[in-house]
């Protein structure tokens, strides 16, 4: 679909806006979109909140004393990405925030890179047909 989507326009495609996060970690397309040079979007960062309550990710959180949700948005600002986070509360919003300043180390974020689960949570049938699921 970016191939085609690359050719049917004239001008560069700036970004590409997908879901992203632990536990659908998009290495085929993360590589894909670096080669090409286009920006790479997340959206549902958190796992629609459900990587907050990871094992891996608390314990990277505890020994940090920062918030699962940071640990988050830091692994994934380490890898050039742009994650968009939703937040209901001005505490979230604040805590989303302040990953920018979270600097975790390259042994967590291996830690994290190696997470095995493998969910998609948002499911289009125009973006996503059945077969992709947990890829
Ligand atoms: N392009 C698309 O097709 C597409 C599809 C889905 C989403 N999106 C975009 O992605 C954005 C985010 O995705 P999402 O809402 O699906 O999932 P998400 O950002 O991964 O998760 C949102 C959930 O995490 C909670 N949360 C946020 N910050 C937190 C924090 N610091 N501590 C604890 N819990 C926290 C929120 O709770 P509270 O509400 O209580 O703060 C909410 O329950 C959306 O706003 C939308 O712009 C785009």
């Amino acid at each position: 679909m970016m191939e085609d989507a690359i050719e049917s326009i004239s001008k560069p495609i700036f970004a590409n806006q997908i879901e992203h996060h632990p536990y659908l970690q998009q290495l085929e397309m993360q590589k894909y979109l670096e080669i090409n040079k286009i920006a790479l979007i997340s959206y549902s960062p958190l796992g629609r909140g459900d990587a907050l309550s990871d094992n891996i990710i608390k314990q990277i959180a505890e020994s940090n004393k920062i918030s699962p949700a940071q640990v988050c948005l830091s692994w994934l600002i380490s890898k050039n990405v742009i994650p968009i986070p939703k937040a209901t509360s001005l505490e979230h919003l604040k805590d989303n925030y302040l990953a920018i300043d979270a600097q975790l180390t390259n042994e967590e974020h291996q830690q994290i890179d190696k997470i095995t689960i493998s969910k998609r949570y948002v499911h289009p049938p125009f973006i996503s047909p059945k077969e992709w699921s947990g890829n």
